[in-house]
């Protein structure tokens, strides 16, 4: 059920969330303040160490030395906290990974910090998601 409750601002501060609406293409200030609501929640389940779910991606260049056997070494390390992996050969030197990863939020971190720091790998990131703590 939806619910409502009113929100007292200085104007200036109203003008730059109404044009930060705008510039997000949000359709009304509602779906924003909810958005951002939840924004929040996340952030503060990954702080607070919960079961998260995430995405790391990396590009890599595969003839660097031992680099593949690397990233595939520490994804076996990390076999509980992952759900599935991706590989895609981009051209003929680079390659796209994509792990989708779900667990305690610090052990999903420092795989993805472990990975991303590698010698190698030209962009590493970590897509930080969750259901906020929302059942539905
Ligand atoms: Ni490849």
């Amino acid at each position: 059920m939806l619910k409502r409750f009113s929100v007292s601002l200085e104007q200036k501060l109203l003008d730059r969330f109404d044009q930060f609406i705008g510039e997000q293409r949000y359709p009304n200030r509602s779906e924003a303040v909810r958005d951002l609501i939840r924004k929040a929640l996340v952030r503060q389940e990954w702080q607070a160490d919960k079961e998260v779910m995430g995405v790391i991606s990396l590009v890599y260049d595969h003839h660097h030395h031992q680099l593949q056997e690397t990233i595939t070494e520490l994804q076996h390390g990390f076999h509980r906290q992952i759900v599935s992996a991706t590989h895609i050969h981009i051209d003929e030197i680079n390659c796209l990974e994509v792990i989708i990863v779900r667990g305690k939020a610090r052990q999903v971190q420092e795989l993805a910090e472990r990975l991303t720091v590698l010698r190698g790998v030209k962009d590493g990131n970590l897509a930080m998601s969750s259901t906020g703590g929302e059942l539905h």
